[in-house]
């Protein structure tokens, strides 16, 4: 089983970017795939301000993280960068946890002026952890994705073709034999 590791790393509740992470798990357990989501906002504040690295909080996540063959992180920009509480997280990884796995980039933020921040901010950190295999940043702006009423979110049509097509290439790579269905397919 091919399992993937999606990381959240909004402190608010509802989050675009985790709304864009439930809508990238569907598709990908269309595919097969044994996808986790896990929020850092969920993790206790205390363990991530203080830096615990032995926190039993993160026992779970770091197993999820070890055992995934790929891993999405999710991420709005703060002050042109990544979310501090998604920093605290990482922080508190063991060295090069995301060795030998694929990476997928995903942001969210109010404005495009701030597109190249995963590249600057977040990039190098992954690539500090081990991650070698990093694919195209998807990154969106908040008008393209509507908030439901039901807290879920609707993609408008750009991004949703844009998303598709990375995942496409994920399924791919981390799973080099499989056949991509119909529904990824068609996002040619
Ligand atoms: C404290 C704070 C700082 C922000 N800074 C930026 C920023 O520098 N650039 C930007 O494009 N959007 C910025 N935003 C907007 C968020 O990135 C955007 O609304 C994002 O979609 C929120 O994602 P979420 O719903 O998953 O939390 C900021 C929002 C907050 C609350």
């Amino acid at each position: 089983m091919t399992r993937i590791l999606a990381i959240a790393g909004s402190p608010s509740h509802p989050s675009r970017t985790y709304g864009i992470l439930e809508y990238a798990t569907k598709l990908l357990q269309q595919e097969g795939l044994d996808i986790d989501i896990i929020s850092v906002r969920d993790l206790p504040a205390e363990d991530l301000i203080f830096g615990r690295y032995d926190s039993p909080a993160l026992i779970q996540p770091k197993a999820l993280l070890e055992k995934a063959d790929g891993v999405i992180i999710a991420t709005p920009i703060y002050k042109a960068a990544y979310t501090g509480v998604l920093k605290a997280f990482l922080d508190l990884l063991p060295q090069k946890s995301l060795t030998g796995k694929v990476v997928l980039p995903i942001a969210t933020g109010g404005t495009i002026a701030h597109l190249l921040a995963i590249e600057y901010a977040l990039k190098p950190i992954l690539s500090e952890l081990g991650a070698r295999h990093i694919l195209a940043t998807v990154y969106a702006v908040d008008k393209q994705i509507q908030r439901q009423a039901d807290d879920s979110i609707q993609l408008d049509e750009e991004l949703e073709q844009r998303l598709q097509d990375v995942l496409k290439e994920f399924v791919k790579a981390v799973k080099p034999s499989a056949v991509v269905s119909p529904e990824l397919a068609h996002a040619n």
